[in-house]
């Protein structure tokens, strides 16, 4: 019998420790295992590990991560009878990864690749090295990252102040780093201010320049579908963030797609979009458009363009081929999902649509 020292006694101790305080979660059919610590979400400890888990908006809104448990025991965090998860989904066993404390031994049915590399989520420190309001009440806010980051287009992070409990996600808008290079040394966020809002009224009432926040990404699968095809991308307000950055990803990767970038703001007053994207309509006037809709712009002022919901922009008048188009959306849930109908009456192929819901957080 191999008598052991103390210090290998300790580690057989401490493994013994941590393997009771984790569960093993077995994706059947893949071959992909990982440990997730008891009382963890499933879906975070996942995306910590590199586990190229399907998910978008991280809390419970878009069904995205839904996931069919075979065997074991987890703590929903919402009422799954009130999530997207359908009736017959939830007979079956399904659960939302991101709402689900793991807490034993899984086994669970999902179908893992999202189209993106594995980009591990990794929290990065930064501080605020440029701050500019915008028309509308929307802040642009550029970190400067203490460790380069991997992202890609179409991508969010949770961003959260130094020593401060509340944590917010926001779309990167810049064009993704080359992916063989180290990382994205400064990112940029499009912040608006909501009335009472937590994070993005305390971004909006002063100049940050220096502050430190904490960055957790990336996060979100939007935004994947054949470089050559022509984009038809609908914004609502800062949901231009991740439109603007599938563009500019999208236009390097392919010399022909072109690009309708259709708008919704409430008034001229409020429209950042003409300042934000002036140099990319100028570079790439050839590929590039935009159509700015306003929804509540008085009658008789000075605009002549269209008024209306971002959903009345959406007509033959538009000259898009809606058959053949890859359509991009983002912005408010009502919005995305009031575009993604209207989408599919015009003929778009229901594959050929990729959402972002600007959804608020639960806590
Ligand atoms: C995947 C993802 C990406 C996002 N990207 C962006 C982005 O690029 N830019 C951006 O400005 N926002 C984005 N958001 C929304 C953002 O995360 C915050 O919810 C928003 O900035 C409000 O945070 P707050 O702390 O200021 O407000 P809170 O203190 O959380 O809320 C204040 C009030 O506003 C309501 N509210 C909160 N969020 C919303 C919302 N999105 N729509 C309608 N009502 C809301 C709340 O219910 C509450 O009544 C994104 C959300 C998700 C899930
Ligand atoms: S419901 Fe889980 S990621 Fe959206």
């Amino acid at each position: 019998m191999k008598i052991l020292t103390v210090a290998e006694l300790q580690g057989q101790k401490e493994r013994a420790g941590a393997a009771a305080l984790s569960s093993r979660v077995t994706v059947v059919g893949s071959g992909t295992t990982f440990q997730v610590p008891k009382g963890d979400l499933l879906l975070m400890s996942a995306l910590a590990q590199g586990v190229d888990y399907p998910h978008n908006c991280r809390v419970g809104t878009c069904g995205t991560c839904k996931t069919r448990l075979l065997k074991g025991r987890i703590s929903p965090l919402v009422d799954f009878a009130l999530s997207p998860l359908t009736n017959e989904e939830l007979e079956n066993g399904y659960i939302l990864a991101c709402q689900s404390k793991v807490r034993t031994d899984l086994e669970i049915d999902v179908k893992l690749g999202t189209g993106h590399r594995d980009l591990p989520v990794r929290s990065v420190a930064g501080h605020v090295c440029a701050w500019r309001r915008l028309p509308g009440e929307v802040v642009d806010l550029r970190l400067r990252l203490d460790a380069p980051l991997m992202f890609a287009a179409g991508q969010y992070g949770i961003l959260a102040p130094s020593g401060s409990f509340v944590q917010r996600s926001y779309s990167f808008y810049d064009a993704p780093p080359d992916p063989a290079g180290s990382g994205a040394q400064e990112v940029g966020f499009l912040v608006r201010r909501l009335p009472g809002g937590k994070f993005s009224a305390w971004v909006y009432g002063a100049d940050l320049k220096g502050a430190k926040l904490w960055l957790q990404a990336p996060m979100g699968t939007m935004g994947f579908d054949e470089f050559d095809r022509d984009g038809l991308c609908v914004a609502g307000g800062t949901g231009l963030a991740p439109i603007l950055s599938i563009v500019s990803h999208r236009l390097k990767q392919s010399a022909t797609a072109r690009f309708t970038i259709v708008f919704g703001s409430r008034s001229a007053q409020d429209n950042f979009a003409d300042a934000l994207l002036a140099n990319l309509l100028e570079r790439e006037s050839q590929r590039v458009r935009l159509v700015n809709i306003l929804s509540n712009e008085p009658t008789g002022s000075a605009w002549r363009g269209r008024r209306g919901l971002v959903t009345d922009a959406l007509d033959a008048a538009l000259g898009v081929d809606y058959a053949n188009a890859a359509a991009f959306v983002c912005g408010s849930l009502p919005m995305v999902e009031a575009v993604e109908k209207k989408l599919l009456q015009l003929g778009v192929d229901p594959d050929r649509v990729h959402a972002d819901k600007f959804v608020p957080a639960a806590y």
